[in-house]
């Protein structure tokens, strides 16, 4: 059996920097040896450990899609040690990857459902990955309507402005793109806290699932606007964000009563995280 210790040696083939701030950066890793790109077989919403040689590891979601095929991607937010450090890297650098860990937005679940996706800043990684991961020909016809409601504080502040700019293009996916407050006089989407926003647009629960992705201010005001309008606490999806060391259910760091975010979870339905204790 593989050491789950041990990472994937992988080289930084593309860095892009996503906000004005610069504190946020996509990386794109290109697997050293191009077997592992299928030991790593992921399905969105799943973590994995990005691993600098002798500065440490961080947990972060995996924002690429399985369907895109070549590398992995991930977006990373400059906080502290190892991902100030990441920042700092360049492209042609080795590091490693080790995962895929945790658990996955419940895809047998949302199958024939009408999937509503609720995020805010730089928590849209996972759910980037889960739209591309629907919106592929072959998995497209296996959801109903596809409806995202994206924040952020304001336009430099969103991730994937191109992708966002693309996909408000299409008529399989409805996008509602919004943010706190803007003195651009072009900016022609919504202005508005997430929460009023999902209210304003999101008009129905029926045969719907929702998967909400942000800060912790969001999620509290986006949640009961969901209950209200029928959503059942099990058809409520959050992924959590609790700090974490070895990613695999083995060192205590990161559970709430019985579970283990990193292994149990990080997605857990809103009924679930409703009879564990008030931690997250
Ligand atoms: C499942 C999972 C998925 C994640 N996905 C992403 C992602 O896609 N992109 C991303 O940028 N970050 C993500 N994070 C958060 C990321 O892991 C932390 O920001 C990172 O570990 C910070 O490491 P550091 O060494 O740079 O900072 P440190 O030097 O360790 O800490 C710097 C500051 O950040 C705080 N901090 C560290 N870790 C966390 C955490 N998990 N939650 C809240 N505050 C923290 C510390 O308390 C401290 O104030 C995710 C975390 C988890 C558990
Ligand atoms: S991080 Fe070690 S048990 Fe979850």
């Amino acid at each position: 059996m593989r050491n789950p210790y041990l990472p994937y040696p992988v080289r930084i083939d593309k860095i892009t920097t996503e906000t004005v701030d610069r504190n946020l950066k996509t990386f794109r890793f290109v697997f050293l040896n191009p077997e592992d790109e299928e030991k790593f077989a992921y399905t969105p919403g799943q973590f994995a450990e990005l691993s600098i040689p002798g500065k440490g590891e961080i947990p972060i979601g995996i924002a690429s899609s399985p369907t895109e095929k070549g590398f992995v991607a991930f977006t990373v937010n400059k906080v502290g040690l190892v991902s100030s450090y990441l920042h700092n890297m360049q492209e042609g650098e080795v590091m490693g990857i080790r995962g895929p860990l945790g658990n996955w937005y419940p895809w047998d679940e949302m199958e024939g459902q009408n999937v509503i996706i609720v995020g805010g800043g730089f928590a849209f990684t996972t759910l980037r990955s889960s739209i591309i991961y629907m919106l592929d020909p072959q998995n497209r016809p296996k959801f109903k309507d596809i409806i995202v409601v994206y924040g952020a504080r304001n336009p430099g502040m969103l991730l994937y402005r191109d992708e966002l700019a693309a996909w408000e293009q299409r008529d399989d996916i409805h996008m509602h793109i919004t943010v706190d407050g803007t003195d651009d006089p072009d900016w022609k989407y919504n202005v508005g806290f997430v929460p009023a926003i999902t209210e304003k647009k999101i008009t129905s629960a029926e045969d719907a699932i929702a998967i909400v992705c942000g800060p912790p201010i969001m999620i509290k005001f986006t949640q009961p606007v969901l209950e209200k309008l029928g959503f059942p606490p099990e058809k409520i999806i959050l992924s959590l964000e609790m700090r974490m060391k070895c990613g695999i259910g083995i060192c205590g760091r990161c559970n709430i009563g019985d579970q283990y975010v990193c292994k149990d979870g990080p997605v857990f339905s809103l009924a679930k995280l409703k009879k564990m204790p008030p931690e997250y």
